[in-house]
């Protein structure tokens, strides 16, 4: 298992697939001025999973596709193929939000995937459209049911928290716990890229302690759950009586790099060393100069060396964090 400086195990990949997504919440995308990447500065599906079977060949296991909205990658059933089928690939989760999934969820299941991670701020149809824009409240519900009944489970729900925007609607989303075995969990705000979208999250940062303490306030006290897995980011607790899971996911409040064991992969193939600092490492350059020869080995010491300068530590209190890129373009 590869280890860090820190001597953290890392053995979880996150691929970004595309920066383009179909919604623009307000925290994350712009209305206007935004430029993606042009299609041949993506990995291909085939360099993916080149990318990947070196990633196996260190000790990686656990592997997750992001955006953007990965569901717009026209080949999104061929990764997910093509890295399902590799020997040592423990774990295969997607985030989207859920938008497109009443036509995908089936078929993803059927290409290899496990489940979901979907993004979904509110239950009010309002605040959704104001806090997401572009999208519907009822078809991202659709969108989550198809992927229930498609068996992409356990199902779980992001919700990123906004002041004057959704933090009043925790409690409602906090409730779903009572009666579906899913996890909800809450994100704090995180500024990322130093644009506009940066500036609302640190106006709009509502603490966990904050939302936990309204949660419990409708719903009553919450116990913790112990952690199975020590690199789980959220902490986790349960209402008496529920058969779901509340999370809390506090980057801000309540820091968990030392247990970080993620990897970062960007869709223009930059290994991205920490969400949360702009260190990156190329990788594109290697798979499109390699003539087959080795090439594996040359990917995993790419690797390898990403997992040693892996950093720790954030600078989100003093309003910092990576300059370079925003959160669309590394996939959370
Ligand atoms: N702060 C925290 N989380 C964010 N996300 C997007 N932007 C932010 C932000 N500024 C989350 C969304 C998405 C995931 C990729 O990152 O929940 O699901
Ligand atoms: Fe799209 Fe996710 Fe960003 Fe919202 S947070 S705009 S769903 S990438």
């Amino acid at each position: 298992m590869p280890r860090d400086s820190f001597n953290r195990e890392i053995n979880y990949l996150r691929i970004s697939i595309t920066d383009r997504c179909n919604l623009r919440c307000v925290y994350c995308m712009p209305l206007e001025g935004l430029r993606f990447l042009p299609n041949p500065e993506l990995l291909t599906a085939e360099e993916i999973e080149r990318v990947v079977r070196a990633a196996v060949s260190v000790g990686f296991r656990k592997f997750r596709l992001t955006g953007g909205e990965p569901t717009l990658r026209m080949d999104l059933l061929e990764i997910v193929e093509r890295i399902a089928a590799i020997d040592g690939v423990g774990d295969l989760a997607l985030t989207t939000n859920a938008l497109l999934m009443t036509k995908l969820a089936r078929p993803l299941k059927a290409a290899g995937l496990s489940r979901i991670n979907v993004h979904l701020d509110s239950l009010n149809p309002e605040t959704v459209e104001r806090q997401m824009r572009w999208g519907t409240f009822n078809r991202i519900w659709e969108g989550v049911m198809a992927s229930e009944a498609a068996g992409l489970t356990p199902i779980k729900l992001n919700a990123v928290v906004a002041a004057g925007y959704n933090e009043g609607d925790v409690v409602d989303l906090a409730r779903l716990t009572l009666e579906r075995d899913w996890h909800v969990r809450f994100i704090e705000l995180m500024p990322l890229g130093g644009g506009e979208c940066a500036s609302l999250s640190i106006r709009r940062y509502v603490s966990n302690i904050e939302t936990r303490r309204r949660i419990e306030a409708v719903l009553g006290p919450m116990t913790e759950i112990a952690a199975s897995n020590v690199s789980d980011e959220a902490r986790n607790y349960s209402i008496a009586g529920a058969r779901g899971v509340i999370g809390f996911i506090s980057p801000v409040s309540e820091p968990y790099c030392g247990t970080c064991n993620r990897m970062r992969l960007t869709a223009d193939g930059k290994f991205h060393l920490c969400l949360l600092n702009d260190n990156e490492l190329d990788v594109r350059k290697a798979l499109r100069a390699s003539n087959g020869d080795g090439e594996r080995e040359a990917i995993a010491k790419i690797l390898e060396r990403a997992v040693a300068e892996k950093p720790t530590g954030h600078h989100l209190l003093e309003g910092r964090s990576t300059q370079d890129r925003s959160m669309y373009q590394i996939g959370g």
